[in-house]
């Protein structure tokens, strides 16, 4: 039985329609199991926890032989981390963990408060004694279908300055930790996940555009105004200062290695952006669902 965290997000609800294609039966972790997604057949038992809560992990991960370990971006994420680790590890089973981090979390850059989160998820999984695996995926393709009102009007305005990003499309993470959960070989080892190229935000702008029929220009937004803006919107401060680095890192072009780690796990080419924005299309112009 498998373990699934983050269940109803953007990548866990992916591994868990993964998972039951592959017929494995899934465990998938809530908080509330009275809103659960209609498409989840018997073979998934949702089950009530809170990463906050390390009595309710003990309930959700006994008897589980793997853990699909993804928390959500918080400022307690690096504790929610470590108290799922801790629960796998009271379990007394040893599962297979395997930890969703982000991108970086080998380079271990300074002064991006999401990475560093998951780089103290990562010691701490690898001091616990546990098999463990760790997916580090770039930034998400899908991030832009949230900027869609914007590309329509003509603009994808971000601080990215004149970096380039290797950004992977979540369901390609999410088929890689699938293979990773259900096959064996991958004990100890960190996949770095990005899509085939790494583009700047003007390229991406114009894919964009070529997309929804009309100019993108791309804005590079000053930090400082990013950040400001972000706030004014209501975004709690930690999460926009974490955004505001986590955008520097990309202008430095600390982000754009392409690494080949989809392929080697799922055995096809990593999607691109193209191929994303086309499938997309309903949804940047106006209409239709995400994928
Ligand atoms: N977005 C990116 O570009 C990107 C790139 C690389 C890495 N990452 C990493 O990916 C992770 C986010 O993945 P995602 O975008 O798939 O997440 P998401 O869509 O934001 O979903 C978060 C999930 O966590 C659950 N959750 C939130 N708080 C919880 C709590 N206290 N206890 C139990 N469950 C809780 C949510 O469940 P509910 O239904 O209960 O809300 C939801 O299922 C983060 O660790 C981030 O650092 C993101």
């Amino acid at each position: 039985m498998i373990v699934v965290t983050g269940a109803t997000g953007t990548v866990g609800s992916k591994v868990v329609a993964g998972l039951r294609e592959r017929g494995e039966t899934v465990r998938a972790l809530v908080r509330d199991t009275g809103s659960v997604p209609a498409e989840w057949d018997k073979g998934v038992e949702p089950v009530a926890a809170d990463f906050a809560d390390p009595a309710s992990l003990d309930a959700a991960l006994a008897g589980a032989d793997a853990v699909y370990l993804l928390v959500a971006v918080h400022p307690e994420m690096s504790a929610h981390e470590r108290n799922v680790i801790d629960a796998a590890v009271r379990t007394g089973r040893s599962p297979r963990i395997v930890l969703h981090a982000a991108a970086g979390v080998e380079q271990r850059p300074e002064g991006v408060r999401f990475v560093a989160a998951h780089v103290t998820g990562y010691d701490h999984l690898v001091a616990s004694g546990l098999p463990w695996t760790v997916l580090a995926p770039n930034g998400f393709y899908q991030n832009f279908v949230g900027m869609a009102e914007s590309v329509r009007a003509g603009k994808l305005a971000v601080p990215g300055g004149e970096g380039a990003v290797s950004y992977v499309d979540a369901r390609d993470v999410a088929d890689a930790a699938v293979r990773a959960l259900t096959t064996d070989g991958h004990q100890g080892a960190v996949y770095t996940l990005t899509g085939p190229a790494a583009l700047s935000h003007g390229e991406i702008a114009a894919q964009l555009g070529a997309v929804v029929g009309r100019d993108v220009e791309y804005v590079a937004v000053d930090p400082a105004a990013a950040l400001a803006g972000m706030l004014a919107a209501g975004w709690d401060a930690w999460r926009a200062e974490g955004m505001a680095e986590l955008y520097g890192l990309y202008a430095a072009g600390y982000a754009a290695a392409v690494s080949a780690d989809v392929e080697k796990l799922t055995g096809r080419p990593a999607r691109s952006f193209a191929e994303f924005a086309a499938e997309q299309a309903g949804v940047l112009r106006g209409a239709g669902e995400g994928v």
